[in-house]
């Protein structure tokens, strides 16, 4: 049966407080930890050092999200800050099933990310190589954009790609999830769904979480 995944992202959380921030979520399936370097994306947050501290005070399951240039270069810092999954780019390395083997080598799950403008079919080859997609909603670097719902064509061509090849592999989307954009996600076959200020705006973050999952649900 259909069980959705809530990952809040930290992204909209107060940095000053971030162990009291997780508390505040003790609905969410996962923790989404989005990494950027100023570089690959026009907005610079945290990187292993501050990941390393959210891995310490929860026993979620880490979702790093790197939005940095070089994976290969960094992924092994977020496996020792207790990852258990890394997404990176794929606009990022020219190799993205070595970055994925680097992961599988050091136990971790390995994901892969699209930004808008990429489009997902060179991609579906690597399908056998990763755990999870990642596909961008919002262009990435900010939380609080707008959803991009011509994006759920690409979760539609992955839905039908991992179903056919009975694969093992998570669809994930990341960008202007809320009440008014989850269900229609949902509805295309999203597995995992990142919400930073859907969670974080909210008055009560933990209601919000369960309001997500239900929807979700439909
Ligand atoms: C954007 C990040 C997202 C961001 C989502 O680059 O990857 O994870 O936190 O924020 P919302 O849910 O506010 O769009
Ligand atoms: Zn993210």
């Amino acid at each position: 049966s259909y069980q959705p995944l809530i990952a809040p992202s930290i992204l909209s959380a107060d940095f000053a407080r971030l162990d009291r921030e997780i508390e505040r979520i003790p609905s969410a399936d996962w923790i989404h930890v989005d990494v950027m370097d100023g570089h690959f994306v026009p907005n610079l947050s945290f990187g292993a050092p501050v990941a390393k501290a959210v891995g310490a005070v929860t026993d979620k399951p880490m979702d790093c999200h790197l939005m940095i240039e070089d994976p290969a270069r960094w992924v092994g810092d977020y496996v020792d800050a207790g990852a258990f999954n890394v997404t990176f780019h794929v606009e990022a390395t020219d190799d993205p099933a070595s970055v994925a083997e680097l992961l599988h080598a050091r136990g971790c799950r390995a994901g892969i990310s699209l930004k808008p403008g990429t489009p997902v079919e060179p991609y579906l080859e690597l399908l056998d190589h990763v755990d999870l997609v990642l596909v961008m909603s919002v262009e990435p670097g900010f939380g609080g954009q707008k959803f991009m719902p011509e994006m759920l064509d690409k979760v539609r061509t992955l839905r039908a790609e991992i179903d056919r090849r009975g694969l093992d592999v998570l669809i994930q989307i990341d960008g202007g999830i809320d009440s008014a954009t989850i269900g229609e996600s949902a509805a295309t076959g999203v597995d995992v769904f990142v919400a930073g200020s859907a969670v974080y705006g909210a008055p009560d973050p933990d209601a919000k979480v369960e309001a997500l999952r239900a929807e979700a649900l439909g």
